[in-house]
């Protein structure tokens, strides 16, 4: 099968780099092909003739989507679109990396596929923007929306946390916002099956389990054995320029049809500390 990956040199990228085997896959950052290239896009999706996008391109810096509207949209939406095209353009299939930042999170229970996307952010707007337009353009794409990303490869909120913890005597991270933190590897292990189960629709790939930053922040400092105090505290004292949404668990439900089961955030966050360790 030959797969493109669009956002091969991200986070999630180094994750699909490493657990996709046995497949013909490429993979393409922004110095290869920028996605808000029509032009580009169309030309490489022709030389290549994909059995599969998967489309992880994106401006991901959430904050720095507030104060650049335009370059958000054009990347996170307007990208989306041209991808979209020339997907369709040479038959192949599409599967979206989406967020859990789509929803309000002012549900008090886990979000299913089918809840309305009400984004309270720019990032979100782009991303809840790009799902419409992909669904319209190709409505057999597969969307998956995550959350909470963390691995080897890119910055991410555990590698902030232990960098902070080995100098610093006390944390102090919000306990106000819950959401389902994503081994980037447990991740990509699930796109790799969603794409040879031919997935459409929208599904939610997080990992299982449920907590706020400070507890996802404490347990991350209970896995080095330092003596770093966790401190509580909350989203109105540590303001952002971005709205979060308060609560972000996203149910796994749309994953049952695959057969696949995401193991636990504290199992994966063990991995990720074993992985990091051994790459010193
Ligand atoms: N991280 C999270 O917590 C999280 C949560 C929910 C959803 N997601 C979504 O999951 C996907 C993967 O996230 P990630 O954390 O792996 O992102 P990331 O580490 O920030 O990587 C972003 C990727 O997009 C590429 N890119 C940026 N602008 C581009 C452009 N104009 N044209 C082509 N490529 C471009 C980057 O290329 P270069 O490296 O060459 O710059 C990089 O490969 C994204 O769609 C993100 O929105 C992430």
């Amino acid at each position: 099968m030959k797969v493109v990956i669009l956002g091969g040199t991200g986070l999630l990228g180094a994750a699909l780099r490493r657990e996709w085997t046995g497949d013909d896959v490429v993979r393409l950052g922004v110095e290869d092909v920028d996605i808000r290239d029509t032009g580009k896009v169309a030309r490489m999706v022709e030389a290549a003739q994909p059995e599969w996008i998967v489309l992880a391109a994106a401006y991901t810096d959430v904050d720095g989507c507030e104060s650049n509207p335009e370059l958000a949209f054009s990347v996170n939406r307007d990208g989306a679109v041209h991808v979209a095209f020339a997907a369709k353009c040479v038959g192949a299939k599409v599967l979206f990396l989406s967020s859990d930042y789509v929803f309000d999170g002012k549900k008090m229970a886990p979000y299913e596929t089918t809840d309305a996307r009400n984004p309270q952010s720019v990032y979100g707007r782009t991303k809840a923007e790009a799902e419409v337009r992909l669904l319209e353009i190709l409505p057999g794409c597969c969307i998956v929306r995550t959350a909470w990303l963390f691995g080897m490869g890119g910055k991410c909120f555990p590698d902030t946390i232990l960098k902070a913890a080995a100098t610093r005597p006390a944390l102090d991270v919000v306990s106000d916002q819950r959401g389902r933190p994503t081994y980037n590897i447990d991740l990509a292990r699930a796109i790799v099956q969603l794409c040879h189960k031919d997935a459409t629709g929208i599904v939610h790939v997080t990992n299982a389990g449920d907590c706020s930053w400070f507890e996802f922040a404490r347990e991350i400092v209970k896995c080095t054995g330092l003596s770093t105090e966790v401190r509580s505290t909350s989203t109105e004292r540590f303001a952002r320029p971005a709205p979060r949404p308060a609560y972000s668990v996203m149910s796994a439900k749309s994953l049952e049809p695959y057969g696949i089961a995401m193991p636990t955030w504290q199992d994966a966050l063990q991995r990720y500390m074993r992985e990091r360790n051994a790459a010193g």
